[in-house]
């Protein structure tokens, strides 16, 4: 009996190839066909062997959207033709990246599935600008939330409990409401002095970040001109090695060079 028609759906982190998985890997050099997302960075495109064909259906932020049942339907054809498919997705597939969505289609067409775990850009941004998202005595636990809602829609988040001072946030796809957020957040109890972070483009060359307490956060943001992708991390875990590691830097520039 010919194997049954699987899909890998892979997580390719939030842009350094260096996060990507073995397995990961792995599976990009035997892919025959990798379907991606416009979030998947360049240096882990750049991975996948000349031979396997490439389909992009990335969707840019108030662009045209590629329409997510086609790209199911997709998958099912390209599994279906017998060969080897990855659909490569950036971060973690499960997480804010429809993965959930596109396994569950392929299950319900008879299409195996497997799915290999990514650095989510929540813990890329992290890692990248020094912040634990839990620290004893400052943080007893981490959300991820989403700030992106359908158009014409409003964001409609347990407030009062993201207020809590206790927890770290971790807003994705948060820039087109942050000024919204942020007022909700404050409304409902949180300091607007909780110190904010956003990152745009962790992990990568380009990085840039903006610093801000909550109060001001939104109006640094839209001054620094912040593009996608930014993710947003609010709480006091943000300032924990901010200053140790500037100070730091510092003392090694002003350090004399011997030898
Ligand atoms: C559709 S979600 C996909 C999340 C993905 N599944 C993950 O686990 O990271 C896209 C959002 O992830 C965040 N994001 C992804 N990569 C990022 C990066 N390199 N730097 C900053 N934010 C990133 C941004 O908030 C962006 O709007």
């Amino acid at each position: 009996m010919p194997p049954r028609p699987l899909v890998h759906i892979v997580g390719a982190g939030p842009g350094d190839p260096e996060l990507l998985t073995l397995k990961a890997y792995r599976l990009l050099q035997t892919a025959q066909v990798v379907v991606h997302d416009r979030l998947v960075g360049d240096g882990v495109l750049a991975l996948i062997p000349a031979a396997a064909e490439r389909i992009d259906v990335g969707k840019t932020p108030g662009g045209p959207r590629v329409d997510q049942a086609a790209i199911n339907r997709l998958l099912v054809r390209l599994a279906r033709s017998g060969r080897r498919v990855v659909r490569l997705k950036g971060g973690d597939p499960l997480l804010f990246g429809r993965g959930g969505e596109e396994a569950l289609f392929l299950l319900q067409h008879g299409i195996e599935v497997e799915v290999v775990p990514g650095i989510t850009a929540a813990f890329g941004c992290a890692a990248d600008r020094l912040v634990p998202l839990t620290h004893r005595g400052l943080a007893t636990g981490v959300r991820f939330i989403t700030g992106h809602c359908r158009a014409g829609w409003w964001l409609d988040l347990d407030w009062r409990g993201l207020a809590d001072p206790a927890t770290t946030l971790v807003i994705y796809m948060g820039l087109a409401h942050i000024e919204e957020i942020s007022r909700q957040l404050m409304a409902h109890g949180r300091d607007p002095a909780t110190p904010a972070l956003a990152v745009q483009n962790a992990t990568l060359p380009g990085v840039r970040e903006v610093r801000a307490p909550l109060g001001h956060l939104a109006a640094a943001v839209r001054a620094a001109g912040l593009e996608p992708p930014v993710l947003f991390i609010v709480g006091e875990v943000v300032e924990l090695m901010h200053h140790a590691s500037t100070a730091l830097h510092n003392l090694k520039s002003l350090a004399p060079c011997h030898g």
